[in-house]
């Protein structure tokens, strides 16, 4: 129940047996163009230049920044956790200069901040945001007045998606993201090792006009170049790529708002059924709670190392702590790509009996019965 890697099918596993294919080869041309297809559906979009680049999200990141900016070129970044702290260093180390409105852990800055930021700079290259701050459990769902701000001062829009895409809603073309960047690794429910890009037209354009690449292996003009003939221009993990075209087809098999619908309830299920034993979300606002993190404050006198070895070694549920400011402060888990009824039912269950054992005063059926009755009652007999 990590907030990624998360669990992967069989069927997925199974797809890399594979035989390790020439990459120069018409089999690998008919893989890539079908794991392109999928990752269009994903990203519904029709338009935008999918990458696949066979690295973790990080690479992914700095694949779009490097891309996209050069040194001396305001971005505006905002900063409300890890990875959109990370956001930002990927840009600085560029020589970008960033300029970062912030916002307390569990909360996200308000709109009028970042366009007080946008006007700091003559001329913001781009506005990068992180959808889903998987550090603290937040959701911005504002991706549309965020890119209206983005086009308002002649901005890209650059999204990181990393924890959330394929989870929540995040359609690139009619929100008009230039790039946005995902795993493998989580909502998509493949192993880890691939970030997947979309490009805009726009972007596109930038990206063309570069003239020195920043990084061999991230230049992503080289990768446009290759995909023309199904090919990327250094060596892909293909047992990954196998694991990702199998992925996707099961997202397709479910339909992707159907997806997105099961991890919403199966989000509220958790979130629902904490509250109900007096544990409280990190991220108060209801809006802004992620559906593909969960993030909750351990009651006073839980000591999270402690919890979460006994949660792993008598329950066998691993669960995330907190990063940085929030460490011992929270635990995080994972509401991901396979994410399911009895998934939900069997960790909450684990959860607050361990909370129970460890001197928490809760009842676990209580909280049982909010999963219930968020999710519906078990499919399986609980008597036999
Ligand atoms: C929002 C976000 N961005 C970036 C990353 C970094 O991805 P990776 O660990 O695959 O490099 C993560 C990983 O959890 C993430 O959640």
């Amino acid at each position: 129940m990590l907030p990624g890697p998360t669990n992967v099918s069989d069927r997925v596993m199974q797809a890399m047996l594979s035989p390790v294919i020439n990459h120069r080869s018409h089999d690998f041309a008919e893989l890539h163009k079908n794991v392109i297809e999928g990752c269009r559906y994903v990203f519904d979009t029709k338009k935008a230049d999918i990458v696949v680049l066979s690295s973790s999200g990080t690479g992914g990141v700095d694949a779009a920044m490097q891309s996209i900016l050069d040194p001396g070129d305001s971005v505006v970044i905002p900063a409300f956790g890890e990875f959109s702290s990370r956001l930002g260093d990927s840009a600085r180390y560029l020589g970008a200069k960033v300029i970062a409105p912030e916002a307390n852990l569990g909360g996200l800055p308000n709109l009028e901040s970042v366009e007080a930021s946008m006007k700091q700079a003559p001329k913001v290259k781009a506005l990068c945001v992180v959808y889903n701050e998987t550090s603290t459990g937040v959701t911005w769902r504002k991706l549309k007045e965020l890119k209206e701000l983005a086009n308002k001062y002649g901005s890209l829009f650059i999204v990181d998606a990393i924890s959330v895409l394929g989870g929540d809603f995040l359609p690139v073309d009619e929100l008009g993201v230039d790039v946005c960047i995902t795993g493998s690794q989580k909502c998509l429910a493949a192993p880890p090792g691939l970030a997947i890009l979309s490009f805009s037209e726009e972007a596109r354009k930038i990206v063309m006009k570069a003239k020195d690449p920043k990084s061999q292996y991230f230049d992503i003009k080289r990768y446009f170049k290759y995909a023309e003939s199904g090919e990327t221009p250094y060596t892909p993990a293909l047992p990954l790529f196998y694991a990702l075209d199998e992925a996707l087809k099961i997202v397709k098999e479910e339909g992707l708002e159907r997806r997105i619908r099961r991890h919403a309830v199966c989000a509220k299920a958790f979130y629902d059924a904490f509250e109900s034993i007096g544990i409280s979300a990190h991220c108060k606002n209801l809006e802004e709670r992620s559906h593909t993190v969960i993030g909750m404050v351990y009651p006073k006198g839980i000591e999270d190392q402690k919890f979460r070895s006994i949660l792993s070694e008598k329950f066998w549920i691993l669960i995330a702590g907190g990063f940085g400011a929030l460490r011992g402060k929270m635990f995080r888990l994972g509401c991901m790509g396979e994410v399911n009824q009895q998934i939900v039912t069997a960790t909450v269950s684990g959860i607050a009996n361990c909370l129970k054992l460890l001197g928490y005063d809760c009842d676990p059926s209580r909280a049982l019965e909010r999963v219930w009755s968020a999710l519906g009652e078990p499919t399986f007999d609980l008597k036999s």
